[in-house]
């Protein structure tokens, strides 16, 4: 099998897909895209520079020429460390707002690509098995209820001594998944050939080891990983 092998994750915020691809990628030794951090990074670059959302052409010239790189789990921007800053639900709100722009996720696209190399490639987002890796072997959807990932989000938050209010993360979620799955461009959808996988019951070790049986019947090769 010549093609490069590609595994993708998608879902919405808090369904748990950020620690099962970056669980996967590690237990694979695999490459792993994190990609909702670079709509992350913009987002706050948007901030920063202080110009409208609606600047359409704008950010996606930011997006073109943002000087962002990847150290690990680390997100560095002209070697600054963002790692905490985009982490905030204002950064992930930001991120919703500009990813929304179909100039800027084409301006993205090469960008991300670029991450399929050998030996594999695992890649966390909103649109990774439908538009941006459609060739991927194996396709994974989590999901989970609204107020589950908002208690999952409400427990985090407050382990980092971060004051917050459920009833508002219930509806900062609803609001960032509506956004999210009514855009034109590229919106939040299981891809056809995914396997869609509600998380709400399960733990992250349960459905660990569900994506685990998958990649091997998908790569029969990796059966002894
Ligand atoms: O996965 P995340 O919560 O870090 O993503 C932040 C936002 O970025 C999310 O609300 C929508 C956007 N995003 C996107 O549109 N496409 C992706 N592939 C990843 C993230």
């Amino acid at each position: 099998m010549n093609e490069i092998r590609i595994i993708t994750v998608d879902g919405p915020s808090g369904s748990g897909k950020g620690t099962l691809a970056q669980r996967l990628a590690a237990h694979l030794k695999w490459h792993f895209l994190d990609s909702g951090a670079i709509y992350r990074v913009l987002g706050l670059m948007v901030d920063r520079v202080d110009i409208s959302v609606d600047s359409v052409g704008k950010i996606a010239e930011l997006a073109r020429s943002m000087p962002l790189s990847f150290d690990g789990e680390r997100a560095l921007l002209s070697g600054e460390d963002v790692t905490g800053e985009i982490r905030t639900e204002t950064a992930g709100n930001q991120a919703s707002k500009v990813a929304a722009i179909p100039e800027v996720r084409t301006a993205l696209l090469a960008w991300q690509r670029d991450y399929a190399k050998p030996p594999g490639l695992v890649a966390d987002g909103r649109d990774m098995g439908t538009v941006v890796f459609p060739q991927a072997q194996l396709k994974i959807f989590l999901t989970a209820s609204p107020e589950e990932r908002a208690k999952r989000r409400y427990k985090q938050l407050k382990e980092k001594g971060l004051g917050v209010n459920l009833a508002g993360l219930i509806e900062e979620i609803r609001e960032r998944d509506e956004r999210d799955s009514q855009r034109t461009a590229a919106p939040l959808k299981a891809a056809e050939d995914a396997l869609t996988l509600d998380s709400t019951q399960l733990s992250i070790d349960e459905v660990f080891s569900q994506v685990v049986g998958k990649v091997h019947e998908t790569f029969p090769d990796l059966s002894g990983i």
